[in-house]
């Protein structure tokens, strides 16, 4: 699995990494996500991000992966919703902290590597109440670095601060705005980016057989992918052997970019998994073929008022 330096913090992560949403909201099955993690661990994958906010999961990574802990670094968000066993108001110092203990007992572990705020928006980042109690939890050695779930202006304002060493950020096919956004100034400050929606969705899967939570969440995407008229034929993504798979196109537009240090794609399906090994295993894709997903993006009369999606 190729590796690339997570900025400012020197981990060297798996270019694909592990984003638990889908699993959590869509409560697989814990036996199979064990399995599917452990095919995951077993290929070099070192990069597993929850929240609290995810349903059961930080009780999952307690559970079924303490025994294999210093295989991964261990990326977490809190801030703005109280789970059970937390106490405060959104994003204070109380429930931040109450939250970061929480989560080192679920997870049965003595330290998280990077913990974010969990999307909160730009005026509470410029307030720094919430970043303080990062910062507090840091210097206990309960979390070894402090960074900043969200997007646009938000996420490159975050980027500057210098307390902040990863950011988690939205970029795919379908969510390009933080490409030109927060992507240069990462680069500018060494902060580390974890790209989070990397497949943004599986848009071109369309919205039938969506469940649960994603029902809605992927619309936005969904209605992008429609009006981009993306394809691996229309960006030139074919060889002898035909056009290239969708989900492949998808994962190594994102991975393109050096900025990105990893893409958490969730996925509740082991073969997806497997396959998602493979597809990051070779790279980024042939300039040519970025530059022509880019242009779609600039030339589509709606996109240069879509927003990065949280
Ligand atoms: N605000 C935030 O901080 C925030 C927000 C969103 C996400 N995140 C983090 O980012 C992670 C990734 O985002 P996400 O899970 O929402 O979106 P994503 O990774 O872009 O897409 C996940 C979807 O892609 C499908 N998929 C994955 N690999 C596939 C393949 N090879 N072929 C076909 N379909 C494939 C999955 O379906 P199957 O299950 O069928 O494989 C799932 O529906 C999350 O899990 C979470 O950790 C953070």
């Amino acid at each position: 699995m190729n590796k690339r330096t997570l900025g400012k913090t020197h981990l060297d992560v798996s270019t694909l990494g592990f984003g638990c949403a889908p699993s959590a909201f869509l409560k697989s099955d814990p036996g199979a996500l064990t399995s599917l993690i452990g095919r995951l661990l077993d290929a070099g994958v070192n990069l597993i991000d929850t929240a609290t906010m995810y349903p059961g999961s930080e009780e999952f990574i307690g559970h079924h992966l303490s025994g294999r802990r210093s295989e991964f670094v261990l990326v977490s968000k809190v801030g703005g919703a109280r789970a059970v066993g937390t106490s405060g108001e959104p994003w204070s110092d109380e429930l931040i902290t109450s939250s970061i203990d929480r989560g080192l007992r679920l997870m049965k572990t003595d330290h998280i590597d990077v913990m974010l705020l969990h999307s909160c928006d730009l005026a509470t980042l410029e307030a720094d109440d919430a970043l303080a109690a990062l910062v507090k939890a840091r210097d206990a050695g309960k979390i070894r670095f402090c960074g900043y779930s969200g997007d646009n202006e938000a996420a490159a304002f975050a980027c500057k601060l210098p307390d902040i060493a990863v950011v988690e950020t939205s970029i795919s096919y379908v969510d390009q705005a933080n490409i030109d956004a927060v992507l240069p100034v990462a680069r500018a400050n060494r902060v580390g980016v974890i790209a989070k929606r990397p497949v943004g969705n599986a848009a071109w899967k369309g919205s039938a057989d969506r469940t649960g939570i994603y029902v809605n969440y992927t619309k936005s995407y969904v209605e992008r992918h429609g009006k981009l008229r993306i394809s691996p034929e229309a960006v030139g993504a074919v060889s002898a052997s035909g056009a290239m798979d969708f989900a492949e196109l998808a994962l190594r537009f994102t991975l393109s970019f050096p900025e990105v240090a990893t893409a958490i794609v969730g996925t509740t399906r082991e073969e997806n998994a497997t396959k998602n090994l493979e597809f990051a295993g070779r790279g980024g894709l042939d300039a040519r073929i970025v530059d022509a997903i880019q242009s779609k993006w600039k030339s589509a009369p709606e996109a240069s008022g879509w927003p990065g999606l949280t």
